[in-house]
């Protein structure tokens, strides 16, 4: 990694010495990594705007709660940072827009190459054994349960606003990976863009699957 990526690492680190395990730098690397992945053989991606935005996309993410948006709040504090250390405002635009359109919920859109591979790599992070990891520290993080014997209709009914599959979650702790999986995760590899991504994304889904069929299954006894 050359050295101003480095910086921004090193920044990015000390932001999120307090994050939950499954928010910390290490996850900021793996989407790194899969950044440069879903980038390799592309034509018309600006490296620099794609590598710095992916290190600074969850900067603010210990800040999250339910008035603050990360996403939004990573995107300015990105600002501020590029602008200190002399970045040209139109690359430090560009970088903000991937920041802000890497998560659904801001309801922007990622419109340029460099934010669709950022929003697809972050996604594809909450899928497969990483997934399953992740999707469990967030059950802590939140005094979830790990299984809910709730019927998923019965679910959405209750717990998510409007009665709507994407509506938001009102009560976290009635939450749980599997209802995660049943009704969001499911669903990513329609909202992905590339088709590199796509097919990562079904894979992983596949052993997630295998995963949850297993959970059910020992929940229930007999094996
Ligand atoms: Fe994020
Ligand atoms: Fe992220």
């Amino acid at each position: 990694m050359e050295k101003k990526y480095q910086k921004l690492k090193k920044i990015v680190e000390r932001k999120l010495t307090k994050a939950d395990a499954g928010h910390d730098i290490n996850h900021v690397m793996r989407v790194y990594n899969s950044c440069l992945y879903l980038a390799k053989g592309e034509k018309g991606i600006d490296l620099e705007i794609l590598k710095t935005a992916v290190l600074l996309h969850d900067i603010a993410e210990i800040k999250e709660s339910e008035r603050t948006c990360h996403a939004k709040l990573s995107a300015e504090m990105a600002q501020k940072i590029l602008g200190k250390l002399g970045y040209p405002q139109d690359k430090i635009d560009k970088i903000a827009h991937c920041i802000l359109a890497h998560r659904y919920r801001t309801g922007v859109k990622p419109r340029t190459k460099e934010a669709k591979i950022l929003f697809d790599a972050d996604k594809l992070d909450s899928l497969g054994a990483i997934g399953i990891a992740r999707a469990f520290i967030w059950v802590e993080r939140h005094r979830a349960k790990i299984y809910t014997n709730l019927p998923l209709k019965k679910y959405i009914k209750e717990n998510l606003m409007g009665g709507r599959i994407n509506g938001r979650i009102k009560d976290k702790t009635k939450h749980s990976p599997l209802i995660e999986y049943e009704l969001k995760l499911k669903r990513i590899p329609n909202r992905l863009h590339a088709r590199k991504a796509k097919k990562i994304a079904k894979g992983r889904l596949n052993y997630m699957k295998s995963f949850f069929d297993r959970f059910s299954k020992e929940i229930k006894g007999g094996i």
